[in-house]
């Protein structure tokens, strides 16, 4: 039965250019997509740019322009990028769409009179008299707990207990002595804990999300009370306005999802369908996301809460895939691997990348590696080596493929029986599996045409109808082959289709099982060819330079005061008194890497850090960032941290240093971290 399935990726930023990691994702969900079409569904992709936030309010400032000029350049080249790897959309949208910007309202409705938006407070203390406010540490007073004088006001010293600044008793200000007291500044919350049990269900029912995924989300959110959502930011955004809050607005990963849904709805306006028949409750079409680990917090939470409230379809399945690494280690503009998705294509076929990804993509939530050695042996070995060469050394020697299929000792039939376990592997995103499939395939059919030799028969006048008997299974064989990697590499299809004068379209996954007999067959146009490792290496080449490009040494386009940045935070914390340069060296800053970060339990601010100085060095660290980071973020990344601070005993065990942040607290807490090629344990001058 033809299925109606509506697939989305995530809306990639539109901040920047895509990468090859970002084509992680985009050409895995391509791959299950045009799977998808060839068996016969009615198969949507929808995606869209994201183009909302600070961030990118900040790059059109920057570039000089307006953000609406800024997002609509961007577009361009992101769609630009996407075609040129064969990444193809039923429609791209904008998150900056009247589409979205009417379905926001109507959720944002639906949330309103469902009584879960809550409005907030967000408290700090102010000092009153330098009329600044205040960071936790800027306050002292009495613990609340035990009753020690003169403590910080984020923990006690002699307690460990943790608490907020204006739970204090006492409180004074460390810059004038006042009694600071607490300015308020109103959030908007989603209150999605009203949800709890019914995510806990979905999460946990084993239909939407892989186990690894499940597992996570109920460890690290569904096991405590889940946290008020803040989705407001006040003005100056970029974004929409929220209708009963003026002044404030979304924060983009509130209409950022949506953005799926108003793609869709500019789709079905340009094709006259509706935007019901695919995500109203009781559609029979069903909705499945692509999505990086990075994202499954909105995705696998707030999303599903979200539409849940509205009344809509809730997703079907979300798909999560790894990151991708090049040559063992995280892409970095320095070792130029880094690369531009248009830099690639200037020096390489997208479809031996294509292959690529589908050769290493699992079902599984691992990262990726593309070491670039493997890259080039594994396109010149499966893709020239055995699929093309079946084609290239068959169909010169035939002009019209035989009138009856010829015994091939079975070969034809078991490769179409193969169709319905490769079909199995691609629904299931086993693409690796099903590459191994198709390669095993490939095997044989090489064999046949190795042991029948064609071009030693076409020598022979008398042999003319074994010589076409021989092409014609030869060239069914890589047919079929042809069709089975249609999903992937969607250019070999269709000049398998010219050659053959027979086209591999949409819902032509069957015709594996059907020999094509008497057609004529087509020059042979070549199809593709070995990858030169120089290639590589130019691509390579031209990446580092375009990250020195990039860099910051580079004069600025614009003028200082083009940045705009607000006086605020120093206003808020003045310059210390001066200090010399061996007050500094006391402190001892080093580079460490996050090695381990967790929830700690009964901590409403803390996490738990275990950090890598380098061999065997570690230290335990607890960091008031929770509300800021999600650990599993922080695994891996290099941060700075105060390496000589005197341990101190804290409730939840001991800590052995800090880490250095920047930021108020809350939410709004950024940590440093040190550029890629610094080690864990250097120090920081
Ligand atoms: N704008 C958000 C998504 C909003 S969806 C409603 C976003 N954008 S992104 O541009 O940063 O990333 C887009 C997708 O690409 C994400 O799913 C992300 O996981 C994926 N990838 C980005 N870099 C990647 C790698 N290096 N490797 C694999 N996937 C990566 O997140
Ligand atoms: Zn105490």
């Amino acid at each position: 039965m033809s299925r109606r399935i509506l697939v989305t990726a995530a809306l990639p930023y539109a901040n920047g250019p895509i990468h090859i990691g970002h084509l992680v994702e985009y050409v895995q969900t391509d791959v299950w997509v045009r799977f998808q079409k060839l068996r016969g569904h009615e198969c949507r992709y929808f995606c869209a740019d994201d183009t909302h936030g600070t961030a990118i309010m900040i790059s059109a400032k920057k570039a000089g322009v307006t953000e609406e000029e800024f997002i609509a350049k961007i577009s361009e080249e992101h769609q630009r990028d996407f075609a040129s790897f064969d990444v193809e959309f039923d429609h791209y949208g904008s998150t900056n769409s009247d589409e979205n910007r009417e379905l926001c309202h109507r959720i944002w409705k639906s949330l309103r009179d469902a009584g879960l938006v809550v409005e907030k407070d967000v408290e700090q203390l102010f000092d009153p008299v330098e009329g600044i406010f205040l960071a936790d540490r800027f306050v002292k007073g009495t613990c609340p707990k035990c009753g020690a004088e003169e403590q910080y006001g984020d923990s006690c010293d002699k307690c460990g207990a943790t608490y907020s600044a204006s739970d204090l008793v006492d409180p004074t200000s460390n810059f004038s002595g006042a009694t600071p007291e607490l300015r308020t500044h109103e959030h908007l919350f989603v209150r999605i804990e009203d949800l709890h049990e019914w995510l806990d269900e979905w999460v946990t029912g084993g239909e939407h999300l892989q186990p690894e995924v499940a597992n996570y989300l109920k460890g690290h959110f569904l096991n405590d009370e889940l946290r008020d959502w803040d989705v407001s930011r006040a003005a100056p955004y970029f974004g929409f306005e929220i209708p009963d809050s003026p002044g404030n607005y979304w924060f983009v990963w509130f209409d950022a999802p949506i953005g799926y849904a108003a793609s869709t709805w500019a789709w079905c306006k340009a094709n006259g369908d509706e935007l019901d028949n695919w995500w109203a409750a009781d559609s029979d079409a069903e909705i499945h996301h692509f999505i990086g680990k990075d994202i499954q917090y909105f995705h696998c939470l707030f999303w599903p809460a979200m539409l849940k409230t509205a009344g809509w379809k809730t997703p079907t399945k979300v798909h999560i895939h790894g990151f991708l690494n090049v040559n063992g280690k995280k892409m970095s503009k320095r070792d130029g691997t880094f690369v531009r998705a248009e830099t690639y294509a200037k020096h390489l076929d997208p479809s031996y990348l294509r292959y690529f990804f589908a050769s290493k993509l699992g079902p599984k939530v691992t990262d990726i590696d593309i070491d670039l050695e493997e890259f080039v042996t594994k396109v010149n070995t499966d893709l020239v080596g055995k699929v093309v060469n079946l084609a290239s050394r068959s169909a010169k020697f035939v002009e019209t493929l035989s009138d009856t299929y010829p015994d091939d000792g079975g070969l034809f039939e078991n490769a179409g029986a193969k169709g319905d376990v490769i079909a199995d592997l691609y629904e299931a995103c086993d693409y690796n599996g099903a590459m191994r499939e198709v390669l095993a395939l490939a095997d044989a059919a090489n064999k046949y045409v190795e042991d029948n030799a064609p071009w030693t028969l076409r020598k022979d006048e008398s042999k003319r109808d074994e010589l076409r008997d021989i092409c014609t299974v030869a060239l069914n064989l890589f047919r079929q082959i042809a069709i089975y990697l249609a999903p992937v590499l969607p250019r070999l299809a269709e000049q398998t289709g010219r050659l053959l004068n027979d086209p591999i379209g949409p819902g032509d996954w069957a015709k594996s099982k059907q020999p094509l007999l008497v057609t004529p067959v087509a020059k042979f146009e070549h199809m593709l060819t070995r990858v030169d490792p120089k290639q590589v290496q130019a691509m390579i080449d031209e990446s580092k330079e375009e990250s020195q490009a990039d860099a910051p040494t580079s004069a600025p386009t614009t003028e200082s005061s083009a940045w705009n940045d607000s006086s605020e935070p120093l206003e808020a914390e003045p310059l210390a008194d001066e200090c010399t340069i061996d007050d500094f060296v006391k402190v001892d800053l080093r580079v460490a890497r996050v090695v381990e970060a967790n929830h700690v339990e009964g901590a409403d601010k803390l996490l738990q850090l275990t950090l890598s100085l380098g061999g065997d060095v570690r230290k335990n660290v607890f960091a008031g960032i929770k509300a800021a980071y999600d650990p599993a973020d922080l695994v891996g990344r290099l941060v700075v941290c105060v390496a000589n601070l005197k341990p101190r005993q804290m409730k939840f065990g001991l800590s052995e240093g800090m880490v250095c942040a920047s930021g108020p607290g809350k939410s709004e807490v950024f940590l440093l971290s040190a550029d890629e090629g610094a080690k864990p344990g250097q120090r920081v001058h």
